[in-house]
């Protein structure tokens, strides 16, 4: 066993003001979210109880991670990546949830307070949405780490508030995406749990995305913390839209980083079975909340989308948003390139 090591890190509340912004978006949380570290990344408060275990977490080199920002396509990739590591075996990733084959790590740590207990006497349908009912039991980093290997592990903390000999240990994918369309998929997820957790316009959780005041912001240095290491033989670093735009070319890419090696038809039927119809009809990866919803966990499956919940106003204060924090980074995303930037700062 590795020697404990303390939180190199600085968790402090959130001001009162930025506590109501968060709020007016989330409901369920009775206190102060907090921000971590000198990106002041943002958590609900419970994400103190869990910060040391998870930091000290065991990494195994048979371990495969995939980490992204929340609404990232991480579903997408996690199942793919299940995949590629169980020679297709297709069967048997139909007959086991993909939260159970793949778990999150911190889950337990963003289970509002309100819910925890209710969900805890299993008397509430989010209970059954991504194995939130086994993390109110026992915490996810728990079970995650009595797991046998090889374990595969989905979290959306960036890499400064993991374990850190994750990159020099295991393989870690990390999925980005264009900023504007995780806003509104990410709004449209809160919707999608709306009974418990949300009461806020797509206007307000845009004024809060923007202002880097939900869990897991700021985006850009969570992705940027990750970009800065793709070069790092244990990191792959993918964007979303090129997995739209060729699928087949991601996963081939992802087979080399994984060492795998499949025949062109093998491959072809993976993105076959990736498709977004036919994940979305699949009941292993599109958990809900157990509601006839129509706003299902994938909901739309697009690049660019976002232009249809933004008003001009809007579309501005992105742009301000993306060029002002992408200033200086040498990240940029293929939907907003930096000559972009540049120009707008003309
Ligand atoms: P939308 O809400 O824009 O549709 P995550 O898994 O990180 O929560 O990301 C969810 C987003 O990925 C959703 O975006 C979902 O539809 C999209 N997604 C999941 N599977 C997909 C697929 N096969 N093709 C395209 N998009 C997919």
């Amino acid at each position: 066993m590795a020697p404990w090591i303390d939180l190199p890190y600085e968790i402090r509340n959130v001001t009162p003001e930025e506590d109501k912004i968060i709020k007016k978006c989330l409901i369920g949380y009775t206190k102060p979210f907090v921000k971590c570290g000198k990106n002041e990344y943002v958590m609900p408060a419970a994400f103190r109880k869990h910060a040391e275990a998870i930091y000290n977490l065991e990494v195994r080199p048979d371990d495969v991670w995939v980490i992204t920002f929340p609404r990232s396509g991480t579903t997408w990739t996690q199942e793919m990546v299940w995949l590629i590591e169980n020679d297709l075996d297709f069967k048997a990733a139909k007959e086991k949830p993909l939260y159970e084959r793949f778990p999150m790590l911190e889950t337990t740590a963003h289970i509002p307070r309100m819910a925890f207990e209710l969900i805890k006497a299993n008397f509430m349908n989010l209970a059954y949405f991504q194995g939130l009912n086994h993390a109110v039991r026992n915490p996810s980093w728990r079970s995650i780490a009595e797991a046998p290997s090889p374990r595969f592990i989905k979290t959306h903390l960036p890499l400064s508030l993991l374990p850190p000999k994750l990159l020099s240990t295991a393989k870690v994918i990390y999925v980005a995406r264009d900023p504007r369309d995780v806003a509104v998929s990410y709004y449209y997820l809160h919707k999608m749990v709306s009974k418990t957790l949300m009461r806020s316009t797509f206007l307000n959780f845009w004024e809060a995305f923007r202002r880097d005041l939900l869990p897991w912001t700021p985006i850009v240095a969570h992705t940027n913390e990750a970009w800065e290491k793709r070069h790092n033989p244990n990191l792959h670093f993918i964007f979303y839209e090129d997995m739209i735009k060729d699928l087949p070319k991601e996963i081939r890419t992802v087979c080399k980083f994984l060492n795998k090696k499949y025949s062109a038809e093998q491959i072809e039927e993976l993105a076959e079975y990736l498709s977004f119809d036919s994940l979305r009809k699949n009941k292993s990866v599109n958990n809900t909340t157990g509601e006839n919803s129509d706003v299902q966990f994938l909901r739309k499956g697009e690049a660019g989308g976002w232009k249809t919940h933004f008003d001009a106003e809007m579309e501005l204060q992105a742009e301000e948003f993306l060029s002002t924090r992408l200033q200086g980074l040498d990240l940029s995303y293929p939907s907003f390139p930096l000559y972009e930037n540049e120009c707008s700062h003309l």
